[in-house]
């Protein structure tokens, strides 16, 4: 029954398994012929989310930002200096309350390399333009292809926001 009641009965499900653990940015790559030439979202299943209660999901948070601005959209969150090193952290330039263009990245560089304490987390909307991008993205950080490497490429020829999200994030 939990699971009709995330499904709904019209949901069509497809998946395509990714075959050797080449990293995230490899990951959604694998997903290419499924997602088709339009934007899409990537949601990492080990970072769960709420929303405010009585307010939007992450998710269509993003949508908004997305219908408002176009472009990706990536979810963010303040963490503290020391814990930077565990994400992909943006470089940002704020142009409302919680939202920044985002001028670079970097995939989980030392406090002292830190663009902002602004930490990437799990959920992504990207249009169909990152898929080139991540065919040509070379094994970086820890060996694997980072999503976060072909974002900075991304964000070098086409808007990119980050969004404070509104809600709590639960790291599994
Ligand atoms: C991945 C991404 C990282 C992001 C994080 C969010 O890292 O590579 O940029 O900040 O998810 O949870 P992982 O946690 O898979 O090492």
């Amino acid at each position: 029954d939990v699971v009709r009641s995330v499904q709904p009965a019209d949901m069509v499900c497809s998946y395509v398994r990714q075959s050797h653990a080449l990293g995230l940015g490899h990951a959604v790559l694998c997903a290419e012929a499924l997602v088709g030439d339009e934007p899409f979202a990537v949601l990492l299943a080990d970072d769960l989310m709420r929303g405010v209660p009585g307010g939007p999901g992450v998710l269509q948070q993003m949508a908004q930002v997305h219908a408002q601005h176009g472009g990706s959209i990536l979810a963010v969150q303040e963490v503290p200096l020391d814990q930077v090193n565990r994400y992909g952290i943006v470089s940002p330039r704020t142009i409302a309350a919680g939202v920044h263009q985002v001028e670079g990245l970097i995939e989980k560089p030392a406090p002292d390399k830190a663009p902002s304490n602004l930490a990437v987390i799990g959920r992504y909307v990207l249009p169909p333009e990152i898929f080139p991008i991540l065919r040509k993205t070379t094994p970086g950080k820890n060996g694997e292809i980072q999503l976060t490497d072909a974002l900075r490429e991304l964000a070098r020829k086409f808007p990119m926001y980050a969004l404070e999200i509104q809600g709590q994030r639960y790291d599994a």
